[in-house]
């Protein structure tokens, strides 16, 4: 049973990495472009989803679509130019959303460049290592900054049907209480080399 796991497992990982590197090698600064695009393109549809709804409907309306769609959206996001993007925080409100060591280990570095005054904005960091299977991966984090239109959501003066709904779909939310241009969390992305 493991070794035919192993087998499976490992797979993929052989096709992709020879064909990329044969075919396909690129350069940190077009990987960085390339990881721009997605950031971009996943923050795009969440705002996009959330005003059309919010405006519509409201915002507890909004806030089912989060709850139903925000994952799903990444997911469909995942996988662009081949890479696999999630959103990841300290402060969670979805415990699915939960960082993995590494994800701990930048985002506590971020959190102590934020006290130190850093513009959350330009915060990013990336990483070449090498995964349990012996594939080299580029992993890469960039700060999200809690705006102005986040703070319905994520400030500490929710209005009562939007903290009957979060409470209602995350008993154990701790997203809340955010200041515009504190560091909300960050994306995460990493692609095989
Ligand atoms: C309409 C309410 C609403 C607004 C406005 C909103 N969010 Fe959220 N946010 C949510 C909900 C609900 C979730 C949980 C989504 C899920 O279940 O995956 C969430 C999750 C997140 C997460 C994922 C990490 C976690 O805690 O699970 C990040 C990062 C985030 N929001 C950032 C932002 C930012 C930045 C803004 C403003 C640009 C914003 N949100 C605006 C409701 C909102």
């Amino acid at each position: 049973m493991n070794k035919l796991l192993t087998t499976l497992a490992l797979l993929p990982v052989l096709s992709t990495s020879s064909f990329v590197l044969a075919a396909d090698a690129q350069t940190p600064a077009e990987l960085k472009a390339e990881a721009k695009t997605v950031i971009q393109t996943l923050a795009k549809n969440l705002m996009g989803e959330l005003k059309t709804t919010a405006q519509k409907e409201g915002l507890p309306a909004a806030i089912e679509v989060c709850n139903t769609k925000a994952i799903p959206m990444t997911d469909d996001v995942s996988g662009m130019k081949g890479w696999q993007i999630s959103r990841t925080s300290l402060k969670l409100r979805n415990p699915q959303n939960a960082p993995d060591a590494w994800e701990r280990k930048v985002l506590e570095q971020f959190a102590g460049q934020a006290t130190q005054g850093a513009d959350l904005k330009a915060l990013a960091y990336s990483e070449v290592i090498t995964d349990n299977s012996g594939q080299k991966k580029l992993r890469l984090m960039k700060a999200i900054p809690v705006a102005e239109q986040c703070l319905a959501c994520h400030g500490s003066e929710l209005k009562p049907a939007v903290s009957q709904k979060l409470q209602a779909l995350y008993p154990h939310d701790n997203a809340k209480g955010f200041k515009a241009g504190d560091l909300r969390g960050a994306f995460s992305l990493e692609k095989a080399l």
